[in-house]
């Protein structure tokens, strides 16, 4: 009988579990605050901070607020942070022409970040959808999401706010051939230097509810399953991986998280880039109300869950928990 003697166990696996050190020699992912990217929504308001009803704790910014956190971000070794507006819904239009504005919100909150800690990196998500008024991420032809017409507009966004000083461009929208055109709009106008981080593999997903509350989108025309991806599919985000690196992305994204940790696997063991995961606001919302009605314990869920990323192949997460996990991760 293999691996016993008949009458004990050759194996005892329990024996590296025994005491903290042992365990400590052994671990194999480990995460820490350079491993976080805080995600985090900011407002043109005069508040410092807006409460956000299903996402307890991950309250919207004002501009001032916005880069005191950068300030703060830096102290905690977090080394960036992922803007999302919550914008007026007096400047939305059917085009999103206000994502256009070189003097809207998320420029405004690039440039105080980066006055106020140059040396933490500012992401900014490249899509239409705080800014129209029907909620998806493109301009609409009629009921169709039009794709060619979209990109266009993506690249004078990315333009925009690369100019505003955003350190890593993350085209979060699913529209066919964005990177590539976005790439090339970068390049043409010697941003050599900007990251892009590709939302690769987005799926059409119940998880982005309460993120919908916080960015202020209150009616969404329909659903978004014509361009993000069906949760059946694991071998469409291999697909939709080789089109992005194809096109120059630096880094992928999976979105969401925790019940897509398979295909982090798999992007990471095809393309070798840099890949993250955005544990998403629903899945923030289910730990605070687990933990609101005492049925879980947040530092430990928290924690388990960013293991879980690294694990599973992450380099970096991107979670409303950030400032917490990072403060947990003090050494
Ligand atoms: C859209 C975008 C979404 C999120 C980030 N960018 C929502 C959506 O696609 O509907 C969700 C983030 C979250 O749920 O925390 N461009």
């Amino acid at each position: 009988m293999v691996g016993f003697d008949g009458r004990h166990p050759l194996h005892r696996p329990r024996r590296m579990r025994q005491a903290p050190w042992i365990r400590d020699l052994v671990r194999e992912a480990v995460v820490t605050p350079a491993d976080l990217v805080w995600a985090m929504v900011v407002h043109a308001g005069p508040q410092p901070r807006i409460p956000v009803a299903a996402m307890p704790g991950a309250d919207r910014l004002a501009v001032e607020a916005a880069a005191e956190a950068a300030v703060a971000a830096r102290a905690m070794g977090i080394p960036m942070i992922a803007v999302f507006p919550n914008v007026d819904g007096s400047l939305k239009d059917p085009e999103g022409s206000e994502a256009l504005n070189p003097d809207g919100l998320v420029p405004r909150v690039v440039r105080a970040m980066k006055k106020a800690a140059p040396e933490v990196g500012v992401m900014v998500d490249v899509a239409l959808d705080p800014f129209t008024d029907h909620g998806h991420d493109g301009v609409m032809i009629g009921d169709r999401i039009a794709n060619d017409e979209t990109v266009e507009r993506l690249c004078r966004q990315a333009l925009l706010l690369a100019e505003a000083g955003a350190d890593v461009i993350a085209p979060s929208d699913m529209m066919d051939g964005r990177i590539g055109a976005i790439r090339g709009a970068l390049e043409g106008a010697g941003h050599r230097d900007a990251l892009i981080l590709s939302y690769a593999a987005k799926y059409a997903s119940a998880f982005y509810g309460p993120y919908r509350e916080a960015i202020g989108v209150t009616t969404l025309r329909g659903d978004k399953k014509t361009y993000q991806m069906d949760p059946a599919n694991g071998a469409e985000a291999l697909r939709e991986g080789a089109l992005d690196v194809a096109e120059g992305a630096d880094m992928l994204l999976v979105k969401p998280g925790l019940p897509y940790l398979d295909i982090v696997r798999r992007l990471k063991d095809a393309f070798g880039l840099p890949t993250l995961a955005f544990q998403v606001s629903g899945e923030y919302a289910m730990i605070k109300a687990a933990v609101a009605n005492g049925w879980l314990d947040e530092n430990r869920a928290i924690l388990e869950t960013l293991t879980s990323f690294k694990r599973a192949g992450c380099d970096g997460v991107v979670t409303y928990f950030a400032p917490k996990a990072a403060e947990l991760l003090r050494p």
